[in-house]
């Protein structure tokens, strides 16, 4: 169906859940579980051919953060194409999967045209939960490496009344105080001020984003460790101010947590394939589903 600026997305329904995405940059900017929101989108974002959308769960491919390609790669501002669908109607699931392959324009942006490749990305919407996952293939004569993240915005009710669990002992880079290594102490983590980590290596057991407003909360995984690195971002009030497709005052109602793998890009040999796992699951906080 045609969605904001014209640009076509697809609808996803099952008896509980529903989602939206964006054929451009496969970005997700809608989850709902029942009538809960589950994903952020800003609403200054804008919707435009070549522009990656701000909020929802832009997929970053081959570069994450400034390197020599433009930021955050390509994967986020090309046009997917749906490859199948496929819905099991006695479990209750429905699926989509879409694909990009290297083209003039990227190409162009990894400034090598030897580079070849093939990304699928499949939605697994469940009652209960949404599985994802990004393939990458190289198709082409050349090894090449990659990184690769699921930058995903979550819409909370207060940032001053959610925190992150699960990261307690493990390394991240702090990207706001140039590049330092820190070893996180904490139990939970609370956002007070803009916040930008890389934390290596810190999926082998879930994340728990909790919203102590709504008593919610949303466990994340890389269920076979696949993505191993996790980002947490946060603009706060300088950067959310100096962004021009985000509100002023959204950094109060959102956190990205990125699952990916960052640390460590990805070498892939010609013919090999990557596949990377993801699942998010919103549940409340007394019960284990909703
Ligand atoms: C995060 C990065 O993943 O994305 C931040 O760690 C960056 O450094 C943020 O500011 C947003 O990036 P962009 O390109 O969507 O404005």
């Amino acid at each position: 169906v045609k969605g904001e600026g014209g640009l076509t997305k697809v609808v996803l329904t099952n008896r509980q859940s529903s989602l939206e995405v964006y054929l451009m940059g496969a970005t997700i900017t809608a989850y709902k579980v029942g009538s809960r929101d589950v994903i952020f989108t800003s609403k200054q974002s804008k919707f435009e051919s070549l522009k990656a959308i701000r909020g929802g769960v832009p997929l970053i491919y081959p570069q994450f953060g400034p390197g020599k390609m433009q930021q955050h790669g390509f994967a986020r501002n090309v046009d997917w194409e749906v490859l199948s669908t496929l819905v099991k109607e006695q479990e209750d699931l429905v699926q989509l999967n879409l694909s990009i392959h290297e083209s003039e324009y990227t190409q162009k942006v990894c400034g090598d045209a030897d580079i070849k490749f093939q990304c699928t990305f499949t939605i697994k919407l469940n009652v209960d939960r949404l599985e994802l996952q990004y393939e990458s293939k190289n198709t082409g004569q050349k090894a090449y490496d990659f990184q690769l993240a699921l930058h995903t915005y979550y819409q909370i009710a207060s940032i001053h009344k959610a925190h992150v669990t699960g990261l307690k002992g493990f390394e991240y880079i702090d990207k706001t105080r140039q590049m330092a290594l820190t070893k996180e102490t904490a139990d939970s983590i609370q956002i007070t001020e803009e916040t930008d980590r890389v934390y290596k290596n810190c999926t082998t057991s879930p994340l728990e984003l909790v919203d102590t407003v709504n008593q919610t909360k949303v466990i994340l995984h890389s269920p076979d460790n696949s993505l191993k690195d996790v980002v947490v971002w946060n603009p706060w009030i300088e950067k959310a101010k100096a962004m021009s497709d985000f509100g002023d005052l959204e950094y109060l109602e959102m956190i990205c947590i990125e699952y990916g793998n960052i640390d460590k890009p990805i070498v892939l040999q010609p013919g090999q394939t990557f596949t990377g796992r993801h699942t998010i699951q919103p549940t409340s906080i007394q019960q284990s589903s909703l």
